[in-house]
């Protein structure tokens, strides 16, 4: 019961911080998430030479020298999302090196469409060991066809188009709206791309960036995970900022659930007094599907719904993982491959967790908030990765919730 002011974007506040590297001067982004994966991506920037002040939600990246090409391996394998830098290394420098990555608690992360994209631009890699060297002489346009909507590829091949000699073509690209968001600041900033948030994206290459500012949109996800937390406990809650439109699947996905939900460009208003009802069979998928970031708060909504429902992960193939820890409260989740199972309404009882990675450790604390008696959730650094302050905001919803530092 209450209301709470959704932060910045972090999936589309990092790769236009990356994206600012591409620009030889002054970058000034506001309304940026206060989380650790944009102080990694600061100190990433910083290291390859970048100036970054940072105050409060607004960074000042000035990115007129880039005089390293390395990108540390303490950052790289903490944020594997880093990989984006690759693209924009490329497109400056015609140059970067860099750790592989890594597969991560969800699943693996291979990055191999990453750097096809790239090499059809015109870089060369070459692997020692788990070291990657790209180099370009020449970054050239293309004709790229993703054999999947990757967020992150096609992020790296937009960022290594935009600097590129000619006209470079992307198909089957990933609409999600941090895509459209990328394509708007780099326009913004004088690039020459078309389509983005679309399915085929075309990228005419200029010669040069110039210095421009921009405003992160708010986190469809830290949104969608506050709203799954209302149907789940019941309650009800106004979602300032929250980004509707973004949410379109979910918004009608509680509908169905028994919630009522008023949404207009101010944000998000949403009630569960009723019986929360199963919606049967649900799978995540590519925009503007379910989103797989949303996949973990969702099985604690599943749990307490009366009926059997089922959540299959199409995106990730290690991110049910959670379920198991889910358990120990009482969720009663069978894991199949890469399908959970679950007969609610239960009545989850509160015990100690440990969060694993982000999006699960935040479904654990949703869990605790429906719990019946006290939860702790341990490696709370997890969930501090993408959520600015998951206790303040739970805490303004009305949820009895501290932590111990
Ligand atoms: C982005 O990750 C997001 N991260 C993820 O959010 C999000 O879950 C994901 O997109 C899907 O929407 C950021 O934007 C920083 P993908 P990304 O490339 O780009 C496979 C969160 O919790 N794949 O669309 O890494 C990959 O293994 C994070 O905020 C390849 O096989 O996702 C996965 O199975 C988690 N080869 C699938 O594609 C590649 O070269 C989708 O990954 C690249 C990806």
């Amino acid at each position: 019961m209450g209301e709470a002011a959704i932060q910045g974007s972090k999936n589309a506040a990092l790769p236009v911080m990356a994206a600012s590297v591409l620009v030889p001067g002054v970058t000034v982004l506001s309304n940026c998430p206060e989380i650790s994966d944009v102080s990694c991506m600061c100190e990433l920037l910083r290291s390859v030479g970048a100036k970054v002040v940072r105050e409060g939600r607004k960074l000042v990246i000035d990115a007129s020298r880039i005089s390293r090409c390395h990108l540390p391996e303490e950052y790289v394998t903490r944020m594997r999302s880093s990989v984006i830098l690759a693209g924009a290394m490329l497109g400056r420098c015609r140059e970067v090196y860099f750790q592989h990555p890594g597969g991560c608690v969800i699943g693996d992360r291979p990055i191999d469409m990453h750097l096809d994209a790239l090499r059809q631009l015109g870089a060369v890699f070459t692997q020692d060991g788990d070291h990657l060297a790209g180099r370009a002489g020449r970054l050239s346009g293309a004709r790229i066809i993703l054999k999947f909507p990757s967020v992150g590829a096609t992020e790296n091949a937009v960022l290594a188009a935009v600097l590129a000699e000619g006209t470079t073509e992307i198909y089957r690209c990933a609409k999600e709206p941090e895509i459209r968001a990328l394509c708007s600041f780099l326009n913004g900033a004088g690039a020459r791309v078309f389509g983005g948030g679309s399915g085929h994206i075309t990228v005419e290459g200029v010669s040069c960036l110039h210095e421009s500012r921009w405003r992160v949109e708010p986190d469809r996800i830290v949104a969608g995970t506050y709203l799954i937390g209302v149907l789940a406990a019941g309650g009800r809650a106004r979602l300032s900022g929250a980004p509707a439109r973004q949410l379109t699947e979910v918004l009608k996905l509680a509908q169905r659930m028994g919630a009522q939900i008023a949404a207009d460009k101010e944000g998000i208003w949403v009630e569960r007094s009723g019986e929360l009802k199963s919606p049967g069979a649900l799978e995540t998928g590519v925009y503007p599907e379910i989103p797989t970031d949303l996949q973990s708060p969702l099985l604690v909504a599943l749990c307490r719904a009366q009926g059997k429902s089922s959540l299959t992960e199409r995106i990730f193939n290690g991110r049910l993982a959670v379920a198991e820890e889910l358990n120990r409260m009482g969720a009663g989740i069978e894991v199949e491959g890469n399908c959970a199972r679950t007969q609610g309404p239960r009545l989850l009882t509160g015990c100690s967790v440990t969060a694993r990675e982000l999006r699960g450790g935040a479904a654990l604390v949703l869990a605790g908030v429906c719990a019946a008696g006290y939860s702790r959730v341990y490696n709370r650094r997890f969930i501090d990765r993408g959520y600015e302050d998951i206790v303040r905001d739970l805490k303004s919803l009305g949820a009895d919730i501290g932590s111990e530092t």
